[in-house]
């Protein structure tokens, strides 16, 4: 059965980002299968996409299904924090960003995202990259396991989670996605066992964001981004959880201020210029129509921010 992934906040998304000016530029700097990008394609039709993403099996897909549109698209398969602090092109007038991973991670990939699933324990996006989910939890230290959970999956039983990894690994190593979830289902108390969420996904994110890095890169891109914007160009954020969302807002916030003294300085004397306005002073979500015929887009927040014209 093929799976599609279903662009989240696709008719938000379409018009925030509406190009202002004749044969313009966007950068979808998660291309994934190409969903949000061929919406853009099809309604902007003088508009050109560059795309781009780090998983070379998924750009692939998104170089077949938006082959039709010629040279009006270009993927590139890269970090998106890696190719815009190299960007010294054409300013573009959108950047998007809809963070995290696809519906294909789960359910094609073969890579050990999903924990209903029995595959190698590996999530890496780049598959070039020096370790996977298997080095981590079959070599790490108790401490730096349970580290990683807590920080990127807030989850509360990161500890008794890390040391029954390690108990088991000491027995043998951790190869399988199931085998990680069953360690974990055991670890954890019998109530949150049977609670809203399965007891795995808090522990399968940080896992994931870990082995790629995933929250070091969002704040230095989305920074980047705002540099690179022609002026009254926009960028856009699609997060899916707070550890994702909150650089963001944090992030705009600075730079609609300009102004980067520390909060205890009597007056501004960094002379910082504002760079962007802020459109979404709260984050627009999915529609209730929306998450009932999509239920991932459920946790979903879009910002979107306006380069000023008169930014230097
Ligand atoms: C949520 S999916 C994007 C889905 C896409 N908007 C669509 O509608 O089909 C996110 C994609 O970004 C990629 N990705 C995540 N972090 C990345 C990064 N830092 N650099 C490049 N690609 C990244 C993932 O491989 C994944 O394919």
């Amino acid at each position: 059965m093929e799976y599609m992934h279903h662009p989240v906040l696709a008719q938000e998304v379409l018009e925030q980002l509406s190009p202002p000016a004749k044969n313009p530029l966007m950068i979808d700097c998660t291309l994934g299968e190409g969903g949000h990008a061929l919406l853009f394609l099809e309604r902007y039709p003088d508009l050109r996409v560059i795309g781009l993403d780090r998983d070379p099996h998924i750009i692939e897909k998104a170089k077949k299904r938006l082959a039709p549109f010629k040279e009006r698209f270009t993927a590139v398969n890269t970090w998106f924090d890696e190719y815009l602090t190299a960007y010294d092109q054409e300013a573009p007038s959108a950047i998007l960003f809809d963070l995290g991973i696809s519906i294909y991670h789960y359910e094609e990939s073969g890579r050990g995202f999903s924990f209903g699933r029995s595959e190698d324990l590996d999530m890496r996006l780049d598959p070039s990259a020096p370790f996977s989910v298997a080095d981590i939890v079959n070599t790490f230290r108790e401490k730096e396991i349970a580290d990683i959970i807590f920080t990127n999956g807030e989850e509360r039983y990161g500890r008794r989670i890390a040391s029954a990894i390690c108990n088991y690994r000491n027995k043998q190593p951790i190869t399988r996605s199931d085998e990680l979830a069953a360690i974990i289902r055991q670890a954890v108390p019998a109530s949150y066992r049977y609670g809203r969420i399965h007891p795995a996904t808090r522990t399968f994110q940080a896992l994931r964001i870990a082995v790629n890095n995933e929250l070091d890169r969002i704040v230095p891109a989305v920074d980047r981004a705002i540099e690179i914007l022609r002026p009254k160009g926009r960028v856009a954020v699609i997060s899916f959880h707070s550890l994702e969302d909150r650089p963001v807002k944090h992030l705009f916030r600075k730079r609609a201020d300009g102004c980067v003294c520390p909060p205890e300085a009597p007056r501004c004397t960094c002379g910082g210029k504002p760079a962007i306005t802020i459109l979404t002073k709260k984050p627009i979500v999915p529609s209730e129509q929306e998450c009932q015929e999509n239920p991932p887009s459920r946790s979903a927040k879009l910002r979107v921010a306006e380069k000023l014209e008169d930014y230097p």
